[in-house]
């Protein structure tokens, strides 16, 4: 498989190294290649990313991908989501799980309030918040599949509010009830308490764009932070895998980033795109082992570098492929 690694900016050229070199071990029939995209490359050039840029990512069988830092220009677009857009990566996978719970996120990726219908004008704003019934009937049946090996689908929304939640929820219903899967539906602020409070009562939740973003950051809260979690974004063709954190410029550059959700993420590109669950359950158990070591990086309250965090993984990883 060819890789395409796009380090970034900021804690990307951090974290992502370390979610390649657990690649390099355990695949060596691997190939890597970098892209070069972001904040960094818009202050030398002028220019977040280039048609070649986006060629270059095509050309790969998957994207291993650590954060941009948005740039402070009001004509940017956002370069993930024109990625995401471009590539058609409309399944946005958010695994949260810890002792006693098993939840996957799966976000709408491509319409809602990222849709980028908007503008600003003197004395008012406005964002249209546009969902289709195509967009809404491919994610939905992405998570009736996922729930078939699991228990429960859960649609979050606000469609007490909002009309275009009206139309994606009844589309989530139908879909569900054809697939012949469980389901219930939620307000998704009351599930931003609720997934905190009863995390255990959920399995799959399906909500459109934006709200699932926001409802992945407060379930972050229940596995330690931002620093653990990793996503997919997949497409019919393409597929894409970064942490759910941005690129932290707050603590860029000083080696203590959570290379976690980095490594989680290179977890989900074996299994969702190599088909190698071995490899995936290899990384998440070394990951376990170094942390159970008392081995943490600052924000779970350890004192390891993202190096060192990052160095007895590779070394665990290592250890189990020799034996
Ligand atoms: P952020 O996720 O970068 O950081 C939020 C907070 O969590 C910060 O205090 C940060 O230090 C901490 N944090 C994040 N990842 C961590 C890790 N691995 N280890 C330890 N601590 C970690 O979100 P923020 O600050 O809102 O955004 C920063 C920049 O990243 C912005 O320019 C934003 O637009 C961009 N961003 C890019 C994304 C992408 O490219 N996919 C996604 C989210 C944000
Ligand atoms: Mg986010």
């Amino acid at each position: 498989m060819k890789i395409a690694v796009v380090e970034g900016d900021g804690i990307g050229h951090e974290v992502i190294p370390v979610a390649r070199r657990a690649l390099e071990v355990l695949r060596p029939d691997f190939e890597f290649f970098p892209v070069e995209v972001g904040y960094g490359k818009w202050q030398r050039c002028g220019q977040a990313m280039t048609e070649e840029d986006m060629e270059a990512l095509k050309s790969a069988d998957a994207i291993l991908f650590g954060a941009i830092t948005t740039p402070p220009d009001p004509d940017y677009r956002s370069v993930i989501v024109q990625i995401r857009k471009t590539l058609d990566l409309y399944a946005n996978i958010r695994p949260v799980s810890g002792k006693g719970f098993d939840i996957i996120i799966v976000r709408e990726n491509t319409e809602g309030l990222y849709s980028g219908m908007e503008k600003i004008e003197k004395d008012s704003a406005c964002t249209v918040r546009c969902i289709t019934r195509k967009g809404s009937e491919r994610i939905a049946r992405c998570a009736c599949r996922l729930v078939k090996s699991r228990r429960e689908l859960t649609i979050g929304h606000k469609a007490n509010v909002l009309k275009s939640d009206v139309f994606f929820r009844d589309i989530c219903i139908a879909e569900a009830q054809r697939a012949n899967v469980p389901f219930r539906e939620c307000y998704i602020d009351a599930l931003c308490l609720d997934i905190l409070q009863h995390p255990e009562k959920y399995d799959v939740i399906l909500t459109e764009n934006m709200f699932g973003d926001i409802v992945s950051d407060v379930a972050a809260f229940l596995v330690g932070g931002l620093g653990m979690l990793p996503s997919g974004n997949l497409g019919d063709r393409y597929a894409l895998f970064e942490p759910v954190h941005g690129s932290a410029p707050d603590i860029a550059g000083r080696n203590i980033a959570n290379p976690v959700a980095a490594l989680r993420s290179a977890a989900m590109l074996l299994s969702y795109r190599a088909n190698d669950r071995t490899g995936a359950a290899a990384i998440e158990e070394a990951i376990q082992q170094v942390l159970a070591r008392g081995i943490r990086t600052k924000d779970l309250g350890g004192s390891a570098t993202t190096t060192e965090f990052g160095d007895q993984v590779i070394r665990e990883l290592a250890r189990r492929s020799r034996t």
